[in-house]
């Protein structure tokens, strides 16, 4: 049988860092073919070169066995080659249909798009088909990230693709809303196609891949392989070279109260509820895990403590002063500081350097200046320490953030709000997109902050997660607190009130 997509001896560098260094790879069709290797080995590289956005320095790529030279996106979707991005590529001020017809206008010859009512209808048919549901006329803005991916899976299924790469697609999702998309793709793969997952969960590639490829630093190092003939322990050694350490951990007691959560309410622009009557208490040196189901009210919770929002009622306390509209940088003046989830939104100016994305948080920071002046070579010099210590592979001071791979990106903004002092650190799903040894990585800085007496707020839709590091559980759903627990916690009774069970 001829292998629906094929990689031989592909090289690819960036200013002359190899990012694939002689990778190869092959999916058939009819399979769901399980891409995996840590944060920065090349995954994303090597399939925007299936879907034209790279040209490999060497090597041939093959699509249905014959050699192609994808020099566009056109052309790869002309191939059949459709993909979902880790970052969405959608207009968020445009409405679904919208959208799929500016994609499908730009892929057919000029004069020949379809009208927009044409599009509606099509998405309509594709969706059902598909049994995704999404309402054309919604605009992307006002979409969960779950909603904004089908539209992505709907866009590339209308353009015909037959060989369907979806990157990180469950690392945005839920449990349910996970599990949902795998049983889509092995359907898809059940009709012919070729589903390509690049994933960081070993549980998906047990449950749902019929094929596994691992890559490590730019090169394969394990192809095609069955995944039934292989334990959890050698495929995370394939990934990394050694196995990860399983993480166990004593509840710690907990100082004073450093943060505290009074009837918290707040309605969302459309005028729905995103915060009902919470209150939270965060103790010195403890670690409050908030387990939700994505969209009830985490975001807003978050951006209320960022400074972002303003509340309609209630208040909180930092270290026993009470702050009625506190300004971002007011809060983090009083050590609050914060991971957001929307890195690129929050966290991370893509066309600033590494350099300048670390210095924002610590202007007030002594150490790199003060009155004004900003000390560029002491910045340097702690982006520096911070690149080696949090591991931010193909990071140099002057890279721009924008370029640096999914993984990498957060790493930095957690070792940008990691360095320094702080009180409060609040955590919204920091280790979304990260491998398994980041993820242990990012799990020890938690536990050391909380050894030096921080407050942690974790924020996850990882219920895992949760569990593994918090010494309280908070759980809410639509907007209210609906259970507290102390460690150690049973999952089931988390995971019950997590979907609105009581
Ligand atoms: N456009 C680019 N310019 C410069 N370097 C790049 C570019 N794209 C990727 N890289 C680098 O190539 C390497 C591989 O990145 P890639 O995005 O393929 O990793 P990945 O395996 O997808 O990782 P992750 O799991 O973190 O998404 C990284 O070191 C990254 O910084
Ligand atoms: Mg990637």
């Amino acid at each position: 049988m001829t292998a629906a997509l094929e990689f031989h001896g592909v090289h690819k560098s960036f200013d002359g860092n190899p990012a694939l260094v002689d990778a190869f790879f092959t999916a058939e069709r009819g399979e769901v073919h399980a891409l995996l290797g840590e944060n920065g080995a090349g995954k994303s590289t090597l399939m925007n070169i299936a879907c034209g956005l790279y040209a490999p320095d060497h090597g041939v790529v093959k699509v249905d066995g014959v050699s192609a030279v994808i020099d566009g996106p056109l052309a790869a979707s002309a191939l059949g080659i459709g993909m979902v991005h880790q970052h969405f590529k959608l207009v968020e001020n445009m409405t679904v249909a919208e959208n799929v017809a500016i994609c499908h206008m730009a892929s057919g010859p000029a004069g020949t798009g379809e009208s927009l009512n044409a599009v509606r209808k099509r998405i309509g048919d594709v969706s059902r088909q598909i049994g995704f549901e999404i309402d054309p006329d919604r605009r992307i803005d006002t979409l969960s990230v779950s909603e904004q991916q089908r539209t992505e899976i709907i866009k590339v299924m209308m353009g015909g693709a037959e060989i369907l790469i979806l990157d990180e697609p469950t690392a945005v999702l839920t449990d349910e809303e996970s599990l949902r998309l795998l049983d889509q793709l092995k359907i898809f793969a059940g009709q012919g196609k070729s589903v390509v997952l690049i994933t960081h969960k070993l549980r998906e590639v047990f449950s749902h891949a019929d094929k596994v490829t691992v890559m490590r630093a730019g090169k394969t190092v394990e192809a095609g392989r069955d995944p039934a003939q292989l334990t959890p322990e050698e495929l995370s050694r394939l990934m990394v070279g050694e196995a990860a350490e399983s993480e166990n951990l004593e509840p710690r007691a907990g100082g004073d109260v450093v943060l505290e959560l009074k009837h918290l309410s707040a309605q969302r622009a459309n005028g729905t509820t995103a915060l009902d009557d919470l209150s939270i208490e965060l103790r010195a040196g403890q670690v409050y895990g908030l387990a939700g189901v994505g969209g009830n009210g985490q975001t807003e919770l978050a951006e209320t403590l960022m400074g972002l929002r303003h509340l309609e009622t209630g208040e909180f306390s930092l270290g026993g002063e009470m702050l009625k509209r506190p300004s971002p940088r007011a809060l983090h003046a009083r050590g609050l500081k914060c991971i957001p989830a929307e890195r690129y939104i929050y966290g991370l100016a893509g066309d600033l350097s590494v350099m300048d994305n670390f210095a924002v948080s610590h202007l007030n920071n002594k150490k790199f200046g003060s009155l004004g002046w900003i000390n560029r070579r002491a910045i340097l010099r702690g982006t520096q320490e911070a690149i080696e210590e949090y591991d931010i592979l193909g990071a140099t001071p002057t890279t721009r953030a924008r370029l640096l791979s999914g993984g990498n990106a957060q790493k930095l903004v957690l070792a940008r709000e990691m360095t320094g002092e702080s009180r409060v650190l609040l955590a919204h799903s920091p280790t979304r997109g990260l491998d398994i040894r980041a993820c242990a990585a990012v799990h020890d800085y938690l536990r050391s902050a909380c050894k030096k007496g921080v407050a942690i707020l974790l924020i996850s839709e990882d219920l895992d997660e949760v569990l593994a590091v918090s010494d309280r559980v908070g759980v809410i759903n639509k907007g209210r607190l609906v259970g507290e627990f102390d460690a150690p916690v049973a999952r089931d009774a988390v995971g019950h009130l997590m979907v609105g069970h009581a």
